[in-house]
């Protein structure tokens, strides 16, 4: 797995044996396939990295899987978000788009309330340590280690791979590069590291100067 993203095959053999044995996570995957085949995707993609810093971090194998299914099925809010109009508000005048994650854990909530879906990591997995996130502007001392996990696989897996919306692609080294460049202020940078040491990356000793490119890959 060293030096190199995962082969489509394999996220996507993981999560069909998952599905196999998960009937209702599997019937909210199809609902999310049919909405948007590239929201699918992604999450498939997302939850395999999330599995891979969950293993790494030797979380015991229940956290893992309430993990895993927690990255497949963080982003089923977006069915009630219409792409079309992304400038849609909420009633409390949010833009719909940022509420996904309260959207999300209002619909997992039978999951929540039965401890398959960490409703929190669900909840935070676009918040970010130094309060800049959505929806709630949490900061690193409210934001839990799941919803950390997530928030770095979400963004790696943005990075790496083609989407409709945003058109471009970044390189394995690439996107850890700027996974890095926003380390203890987006992300957790242990598990920023962890992600390097997977691929292979160097971990630089000076930060490179910020910009603003992964912005653009933070959906
Ligand atoms: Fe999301």
């Amino acid at each position: 797995m060293k030096n190199q993203a995962s082969p489509a095959t394999e996220w996507v053999q993981l999560a069909g044996q998952f599905a196999r044995d998960n009937k209702q996570t599997s019937f909210l995957l199809k609902r999310m396939k049919a909405h948007d085949i590239f929201i699918y995707e992604h999450s498939l993609r997302e939850a395999y990295y999330s599995l891979l810093l969950a293993q790494g971090l030797g979380l015991s194998g229940k956290e893992q899987e309430v993990l895993y299914r927690s990255a497949l099925l963080m982003d089923i809010g977006k069915l009630r978000v219409t792409y079309k109009v992304e400038a849609n508000l909420d009633e409390s005048g949010t833009p719909s788009i940022l509420m996904h994650p309260q959207y999300s854990a209002d619909i997992l909530k039978p999951f929540i309330d039965r401890g398959l879906v960490d409703g929190e990591a669900v909840l935070q997995h676009h918040e970010n340590l130094d309060g800049t996130g959505y929806p709630y502007y949490r900061t690193w001392e409210d934001i839990t280690l799941n919803a950390r996990i997530l928030r770095v696989a979400d963004s790696f897996a943005a990075a790496t791979s083609y989407d409709k919306r945003k058109g471009t692609v970044l390189g394995i080294e690439a996107a850890l590069d700027e996974l890095y460049r926003w380390s203890d202020m987006m992300y957790d940078a242990d598990l920023v590291n962890m992600l390097c040491h997977y691929y292979g990356a160097e971990i630089k000793k000076d930060k490179p100067e910020k910009t603003s490119t992964l912005r653009l890959i933070n959906h």
